[in-house]
């Protein structure tokens, strides 16, 4: 870990590939960065070309994805010694702008979250795939669940009847999904090979042979990239992450607070899946609320449990999503500048005019 809080290009670029390095909804990796030089801060943007018109039509999945990101940035500032402090939707005329991080530092006493989360921000994937190992303990589900609560968010695991109606509302938001051919046509469009984002067949995972997890068919029904149906676990692990709200702020509350939950499980080796299909048709989202506890919004469905690793998925590289102002242009001749404190510390040197960041070093 470091100690100093001197900002190079090379520890922007890890800061960034770490946000991006966030799960999306689709994998359509919706968000932009920006350095702000004067005040170390990094300003986080919504991509709104690249939200799911048809299938997240109000955006929350956007916010939940971008809370997601901001989260992991959140880990690599605190690995790299500074203490970041947050702002959600800081600027009410610029609503684009879903929130800064300003790099204060160093970073000083007192633990935000646990110290091997950066290393799970590289080790985590979406896992798809029947889990088969033992059954997670009850202090690391009860760890996991802290995590999501230390962000605003609330992650909790109903018992089996409950988790079999969840899932039937799952079902049926799939058969929803199927028969709505702009949405269908819409998932399909993200599932690619070779692309920088999206899903690739080999991501995507088989059908429940029971028919008790609906794992989402990205790909139709028909599909020949996806393995045909395999047996899950009987009794699946499932997370209930809700809010007590439902604005804006709240979707980034409960973006930050899933991948902290998705992080702490990683550390722990359980492997995770995400189930939103329900949450995004108004009235099976309604009804996804456990009708004895239910006064809370429901954001996401986690699954957790042993099993494979589910494989990496693209990314978009650093340089794609951070916006440089002309000024600040880092290559200078292949020497990047170091920021520290309230400004650049070493001028630049070359008379750089692309306004994208790059570097010559690769993501880690
Ligand atoms: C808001 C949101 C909704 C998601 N919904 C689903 C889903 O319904 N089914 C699914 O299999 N994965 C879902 N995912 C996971 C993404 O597909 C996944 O994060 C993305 O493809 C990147 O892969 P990775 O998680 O392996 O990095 C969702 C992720 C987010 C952030």
């Amino acid at each position: 870990m470091r100690t100093t809080t001197s900002l190079d290009a090379a520890t922007l670029e890890k800061l960034i590939s770490a946000a991006v390095a966030a799960p999306s909804q689709h994998n359509t990796q919706p968000w932009r960065y920006r350095l702000d030089p004067d005040t170390t801060t990094v300003e986080v943007r919504a991509a709104p070309e690249r939200g799911l018109r048809h299938t997240d039509p109000v955006a929350r999945g956007l916010h939940v994805s971008v809370g997601a990101a901001l989260f992991n940035l959140r880990v690599a500032a605190t690995h790299f010694g500074w203490h970041p402090v947050v702002r959600l939707l800081p600027r009410p005329a610029e609503p684009g702008l879903l929130a800064t991080v300003r790099l204060a530092g160093p970073r000083t006493a007192g633990r935000l979250h646990r110290p091997d989360l950066y290393d799970a921000v590289w080790r985590r994937h979406s896992s798809r795939f029947p889990f088969t190992g033992p059954p997670v303990p009850a202090r690391v589900l009860a760890e996991i669940a802290e995590a999501a609560t230390a962000e605003g968010a609330l992650l909790t695991f109903p018992g089996p009847t409950e988790v079999s109606r969840i899932m039937r509302l799952t079902a049926e938001a799939e058969h929803h999904s199927a028969a709505d051919p702009a949405r269908s046509a819409e998932t399909r469009d993200w599932v690619r090979e070779g692309a920088p984002d999206g899903l690739p067949g080999a991501a995507l995972g088989p059908y429940d042979a029971m028919g008790r997890l609906p794992v989402r068919d990205f790909a139709g029904i028909h599909s020949a990239s996806r393995p045909r149906s395999a047996a899950f676990e009987r009794r699946p692990v499932i997370g209930v992450l809700a809010t007590a709200h439902d604005t804006r702020a709240d979707w980034l509350r409960a973006g930050q607070g899933l991948q902290h939950a998705l992080l702490v499980a990683t550390a722990h080796h359980v492997r995770t899946s995400l189930f939103s299909q329900a949450v995004e048709w108004p009235d099976l989202r309604w009804a996804l609320r456990d009708p004895r506890t239910g006064r809370r919004h429901v954001q996401m469905l986690i699954r957790f449990g042993h099993g494979p690793d589910g494989p990496a998925t693209p990314r978009r590289p650093a340089r794609d999503v951070l916006d440089v102002d002309e000024a600040q242009d880092v290559r200078a001749g292949g020497r990047p500048r170091a920021v520290t404190g309230r400004g650049m510390a070493a001028p630049c040197s070359a008379q750089g005019s692309a306004r994208r960041y790059r570097s010559e070093r690769p993501a880690p």
